[in-house]
This record gives structure tokens, sequence and C-alpha cells, in this order.
């Protein structure tokens, strides 16, 4: 059944039959052109090293060793250089360095790499970062803030011991509400804090004791995500769950429902499908340009007609960096199709867009290519429209968010787990 809702959107949507990435690695012409095309870009920086693993993380990551972080911050420098000859001066407005766990290298390379992104790139905004919270002591968070991070991402992910247990973190509930407490003394402009639920086990009792509990640390954002398994992760292998039958839908459902609950009655708002934004905080999150380059091994970069990614191996990103050589491994060419597609994907993943902002990208009427889609969406009370904004219903977000998910998660999991595999593929067909 899946199988076939994922064909259907697919073919719906982008008129593919499937998405073949191939090894080509894009030549300085094609992205000199390519990044001509856009007004602003964003900047992703992977840091793939982390203490220890964890068995549901479908991230790209590895055991952290100093002497080889040492040498990555070297090759990061080294391709934000590369990337600086090509962007000539053009600002960059979306900053984000995630994981992995990017607090490893607080003292082996992050202040150098950071440092270095500002030299070499027209930085115009915030730098926003994740951390663990294992990394958060009083002197950690004076190093981190000291580099000009000025929105923290914790992984705090569970607020019951048990919880913890099964997914194997490193730390209580006690040690997290400290460190957590430290953050939000510290005075970052944003705090976010990481959570997820449908853990095995999970009650909608302790889903509201844990969502009034964040509330009560005082964090500006907290990101809710629904546990999802991947099959290239330990628990994605063992625990063999459906993660899109209705019955885990609905109970999702549910316990989001008391997220929004209990963070609306304390003055967040809905920021994204997972995220509630504490009202007049400017939110958390990764990526907010429609363009931006991912450096860093497993680093994606998203240009107008080109998606690539990096390969995924710490060590193989070094030895490409010190030959001189891009360290892209795979590489999509976007149909106009898929380039709206993508464009709506991550509109929704927003909860709102408007029309302007279509009509600016694409150069037509939304209605011209999902007017029929909108039409229903809106009857079926999922979105509203007032002529010019659409912005998603609570049930709206989550259902349609439920229905990439079906798409997204399945593709993610492929890509990334056949990336981890063979570091350099010949191609990974979707
Ligand atoms: C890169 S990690 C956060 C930083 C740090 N590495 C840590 O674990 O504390 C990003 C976040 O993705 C979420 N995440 C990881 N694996 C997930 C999964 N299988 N399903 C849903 N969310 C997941 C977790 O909430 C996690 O905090
Ligand atoms: S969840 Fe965070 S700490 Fe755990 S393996 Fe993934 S990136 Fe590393």
């Amino acid at each position: 059944m899946e199988q076939f809702i994922r064909q259907f959107l697919l073919k719906r949507l982008t008129g593919e039959r499937e998405i073949r990435f191939t090894k080509a690695v894009p030549s300085r012409e094609t992205l000199r052109a390519e990044l001509a095309k856009t007004d602003a870009i964003g900047v992703y920086l992977h840091v793939p090293f982390c203490a220890q693993i964890c068995p549901y993380c479908p991230y790209n990551k590895e055991i952290y060793q100093g002497g080889l972080a040492a040498a990555y911050a070297g090759a990061v420098r080294k391709e934000m250089g590369l990337y600086a000859e090509l962007l000539d001066g053009k600002p960059v407005s979306s900053c984000y360095i995630g994981g992995g766990t990017p607090t490893t290298m607080l003292h082996s390379g992050l202040p150098d790499m950071i440092g270095q992104l500002r030299r070499v790139f027209n930085l115009q905004c915030d730098i926003h970062m994740e951390s663990h919270p294992n990394h958060l002591s009083a002197a950690n968070l004076d190093a981190i803030a000291a580099m000009g991070v000025r929105c923290l991402s914790i992984g705090v992910e569970a607020l019951f011991d048990r919880h913890l247990e099964t997914l194997h973190r490193p730390y209580t509930v006690s040690n997290v509400k400290e460190a957590v407490g430290r953050a939000v003394a510290h005075g970052f402009d944003c705090v976010n804090v990481d959570v997820m639920f449908g853990l095995p086990g999970q009650t909608l009792e302790e889903v509201g004791q844990t969502a009034h509990e964040l509330v009560a640390m005082g964090v500006d954002q907290v990101a809710a995500y629904p546990i999802f398994l991947f099959p290239h992760t330990p628990m994605g292998r063992t625990e063999h769950a459906d993660n899109h039958s209705i019955r885990l839908s609905l109970k999702r459902r549910k316990m989001l429902a008391i997220f929004e609950e209990v963070l609306y009655a304390a003055g967040y708002e809905r920021s994204s499908a997972w995220a509630f934004t504490r009202k007049g905080v400017a939110r958390y999150c990764s990526v907010t340009v429609p363009a931006y380059i991912g450096l860093g091994a497993s680093g994606g970069s998203y240009l107008r007609d080109l998606f690539y990614l990096n390969t995924f191996g710490a060590a193989g990103y070094v030895k490409a960096l010190e030959e001189d050589r891009l360290p892209v491994a795979l590489t999509l060419d976007l149909s106009e199709r898929m380039q709206r597609a993508g464009w709506l994907y991550w509109r929704i993943y927003e909860t709102r867009f408007s029309r302007t902002a279509y009509r600016e990208r694409f150069g037509e009427d939304i209605d011209r290519a999902y007017g029929g889609y909108l039409r229903l969406l809106r009857l079926m009370g999922f979105l509203k429209d007032d002529g010019e904004k659409f912005v998603l219903s609570d049930s709206g977000s989550f259902w349609l968010h439920a229905c990439e998910d079906i798409v997204s998660i399945d593709y993610i999991g492929k890509l990334w787990g056949a990336s981890r595999r063979e570091l350099w593929p010949e191609e990974v067909v979707l």
C-alpha cells in the first residue's frame, strides 16, 4: 500500500517514475551559473562526530576521534574557500550547523571553522547550531556564545528516565534539566529543545507531563518529532514497526495534539510541522531559504536545478579536499516539476506559503499547477486561504506531513543507507 502511495505521489507531483542519483560531480562553471540564479543562499555545515551512537538515529555520524576531527576542520575550511570564490560576496541569509553533534568539536576545530565561515562568506544572519545535553557545562556554553552562536538546539529527546534508557541516551532527566536550565539562563536568542514522542510504551499522560515540564523549563522552542524507524538503524531493524500504519498515525496525532494544547495555552505558536516557538521569538530552524549549499561529509546542496550530496565518510571527505576535489558523491538534476514539488514540500513543512512567493519563484499562478489539490485541501479543513496566504490547520499540518513522510522517510532511508554502505556509489535509484 505504502509503495503504491509513493509511486502515485511521485508520478502525480513530479511526472517521474523513479529518482536517479548519479556519481556526476557538477563542474565549477555549472555551480557558478546555478549560484548566480539565486539572490541569497543558505549554508549548512555538517559535523559527523558523536560521543556515542544512538540506535534510532538515521543521520550521518561516526564516533569522534581527535585526529580525524582536526583534519576535518582543515578540509571544511578548504571547502568553504572553494564556495566563497563561486559565491563572490553573495549574501548568506541562513546558517545552520548540524550533525552528528557539532559540540564534539567545540575544542577541536569548531571555532576555527566558524571563524573561516565569517571570513570568507558574506554572513547576514545568526548562526543556529545543534548541541548535546552532555556538552553544556557553564564553560562550554560560554565558548558556544563566544563563537557568535545565537540560537542553540539541545537534543533532550525524553523527560522520563525509562525512555532515555530505551533510547540509550547517556544522561538522566535530572542532568538534562540542569543542562537546559543553564542554556536558558545564558541569554541565547532562542533555545530549542528536541523531544521525540511515540516512544515504545509511552503514554498520553507522559506526553502531557513532558509538554508542561518543557514550558516550565522556559525553553523558547519545542521541536516534537514522532520517532521514525529507519531500516538502516539498529532500532529500525529490530522493531520492524510500520512507520505509517493508521493505528500508529492516530496515536501520533493524539500525542501531537497534546503538545499543541499545552504549548498554545502557554503562548507558543506553531512554526513548522513539528515545532512550536514562543510568540515574539525568532524561530530556530535549519534552512530558511530555497537554495543552500551543504558543507562537510554528507552535506547536501539544493540549488535551483540541482541537488547533490557530499560523500558520507569523514576520512574520504578529508581525502577528496586534500586532493583539491569537490567531495560530491551523488547528483540529481531537478526537472521543473521536481522543483515545484520540492518547493511545495518545504512550504507544507513550514505550514504556510503565499501566492506571491510561488509566482516569484515559478513565474505563474500556483492555482495553475495545484489549484485542484488546494481546493480539495480547503474543503477538507486542512488549509485556510485568504486569497494571498495559505496556512495549514493543525490537522492539515499533521496529515499532510504524514503523507509527505510516506515518501520522504523511505527515500531518505534508502539514500542515506546506500550512501553509508558505499561511500562513492555509482548510482542510487529511489
Ligand atoms: C542531530 S540530532 C541532535 C543533536 C545531538 N546529536 C543529540 O543527539 O543530542 C537531531 C535530532 O533529530 C531527532 N531524531 C533523531 N533520530 C530520529 C528519529 N529516528 N525519528 C525522529 N526524530 C529523530 C532527535 O530529536 C534529535 O535531537
Ligand atoms: S541522535 Fe545525536 S548523538 Fe545520537 S547518534 Fe544521532 S546525531 Fe549522534
